[in-house]
């Protein structure tokens, strides 16, 4: 991998684009190598995942523009496709993601940390989707989760004007849960992820699979789909485990990380 880091950090990963000089723009091998990334991650040992990028000033600066400069019509869907597909494995992957924005997260950038689960920023973060300044619009899922996570008049405000903010006006909208100064941002996301990593795996997986796929449906539908996933978590060990140390009443054992299955 030319661009890509990946570290293991007990049941934590942490993958880290890694394409300093041209502040982490995705071209096709980043894509690329995001994906192989994803894919070869240790779901057996893996519970969540932290992706950033690497450096002081940026996430992610957004797609290649020297790249996308001479594209066709037919080539420009086909780049659209390759980014659209790795962010959704991203944002379909069985554990969760926490995006640990530090710095631009512009087009591209402001898209992959929305495919991820959770959000979290820098104090020097900037977010938008500059790509009708560009002559294009956003490619990689930005006129869709934009208005899912912040209303459509706030997303169509954004794109629109192609202006844009910062991290407390991010934090304001919803667009990223928590604020950190750049040296606590990675320890917060870290701290994160080893909190849902304690948790039951199963349980956690089931979760993010009610929400994603209830999310897609009318509440008729979705409320079957969490009633399913539901009732799977009663055949692990861990809600036996779990629910049992709660009832014995002892509370150093309810509080106890039982040994969670993670299959
Ligand atoms: N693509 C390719 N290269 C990029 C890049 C990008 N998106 N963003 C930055 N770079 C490169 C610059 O070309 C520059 O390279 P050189 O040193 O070789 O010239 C290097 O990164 C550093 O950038 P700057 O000198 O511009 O740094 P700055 O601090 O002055 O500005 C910035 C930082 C405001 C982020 C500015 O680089 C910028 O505006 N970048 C483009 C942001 C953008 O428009 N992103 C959206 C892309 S379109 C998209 O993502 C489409 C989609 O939805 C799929």
């Amino acid at each position: 991998m030319e661009f890509i880091t990946y570290e293991q950090e007990g049941f934590v990963g942490i993958i880290t684009i890694n394409r300093p000089k041209a502040l982490n723009a995705l071209n096709s091998q980043v894509l690329e190598e995001l994906a192989a990334t994803f894919k070869a991650v240790d779901l057996e040992t893996t519970r969540c995942l932290v992706l950033t990028g690497a450096g002081e000033k940026s996430f992610v600066a957004g797609a290649d523009i020297g790249e996308m400069s001479t594209l066709t019509k037919a080539e420009g869907e086909a780049f659209g496709k390759k980014g659209n597909d790795v962010f959704r494995m991203i944002e379909t992957f069985p554990i969760p993601v926490i995006a640990a924005i530090n710095g631009f997260a512009l087009g591209g950038g402001c898209e992959i940390s929305m495919s991820c689960d959770i959000r979290i920023c820098s104090d020097n973060a900037v977010f938008g989707q500059p790509e009708v300044g560009l002559g294009i619009t956003p490619g990689f899922g930005g006129t869709q989760r934009l208005a899912r996570l912040v209303g459509e008049g706030m997303a169509k405000q954004m794109i629109y004007t192609a202006r844009n903010i910062k991290a407390d006006e991010a934090y304001r909208i919803g667009l990223v849960n928590a604020v950190y100064t750049l040296e606590e941002l990675l320890p917060a996301a870290k701290k994160m992820a080893a909190g849902i990593a304690a948790n039951a795996p199963i349980a956690v997986r089931n979760c993010k699979k009610a929400i994603n796929d209830g999310m897609q449906v009318d509440m008729d539908q979705a409320i079957v789909i969490e009633e399913k996933l539901f009732g799977d978590c009663f055949e692990t060990e861990d809600q036996k485990a779990g629910m049992g140390n709660f009832l014995e009443k002892d509370k150093e054992k309810k509080l106890k990380v039982v040994p969670f299955q993670n299959k």
